[in-house]
């Protein structure tokens, strides 16, 4: 793949970044498992440490120009793990649901999970009701957090409901989408995946169609706001054509 970033040393001197932008940013938070045998610790030691990571990246998401940042926190595909990992995993989110609401919404993050509900425990179910209403009227970071989520399951569904449709547009067709994963269905810039691994894992298909990708070799727990920032930087120096022509080509 072209895409495998360099990882190298930046000068302590950097210019800022343009404040602009404004960037939807989707990670796939990948490795906990990982880094946590490679330390001889137990896997949700690991789901743990991930979601510090995701605090502390959510921290400095707003002051990077990124206005959506959306994480995945858990795939459908996750309910093949060992029962005892996917609810280690689901109560650490309940955990960051109750202890992380109230910073949200002082510092203006709308919060909201994307995925299928159904399958999730109940108190899990009351603590994203109550999260997602109380952070509804954040302004300065979309925060989305998508758990049981599948994409393939989120087109699924939306083309079930678009065969009734009367406007036949693929806009209509994103905003049905929008409305079936609820916390919206925004184009993605920038996709970062850590831990390694170079694949889409069924991850934001749709809104994934023009992304920049991003094949980053440290594992989510040891992913730090400064690699993010390198990353955006380094986004900000890649030409985007969308299909056009670059800005040097003529014809
Ligand atoms: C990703 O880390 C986090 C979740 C799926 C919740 P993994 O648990 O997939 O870590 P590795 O890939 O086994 O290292
Ligand atoms: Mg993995």
């Amino acid at each position: 793949m072209q895409f495998q970033l360099l990882q190298k040393e930046t000068s302590r001197q950097q210019p800022a970044l343009r404040a602009a932008a404004q960037l939807h940013v989707a990670i796939i938070c990948d490795g906990n498992g990982r880094w946590a045998t490679s330390r001889f610790l137990s896997r949700s030691a690991g789901h743990r440490a991930g979601a510090q990571a995701a605090r502390n990246v959510i921290r400095c998401a707003p002051h990077l120009g990124i206005h959506t940042l959306t994480l995945f926190a858990l795939s459908s595909a996750d309910w093949k793990r060992p029962p005892a990992e996917v609810a280690a995993i689901l109560q650490i989110l309940r955990e960051y649901l109750e202890e992380e609401t109230s910073h949200c919404l002082d510092q203006g993050i709308r919060l909201n999970i994307i995925g299928r509900r159904d399958r999730l425990p109940a108190p899990l179910r009351e603590a994203i009701a109550d999260a997602e209403a109380l952070t509804a009227k954040g302004s300065k970071l979309h925060l989305r957090l998508a758990v049981d989520y599948s994409a393939r399951h989120s087109l699924f569904q939306a083309a079930s409901k678009f065969y009734k449709a009367t406007d036949l547009s693929a806009e209509a067709f994103g905003d049905v989408l929008a409305e079936v994963q609820r916390g919206g269905s925004t184009d993605v810039d920038v996709l970062i995946r850590t831990g390694g691994e170079q694949r889409l894992s069924d991850f934001l298909l749709w809104e994934c169609a023009f992304a920049e990708l991003f094949f980053f070799a440290k594992r989510w727990p040891d992913f730090t706001p400064k690699d993010l920032r390198d990353i955006v930087r380094e986004f900000e120096q890649r030409e985007r054509t969308c299909g056009g022509l670059p800005r040097e080509a003529s014809y």
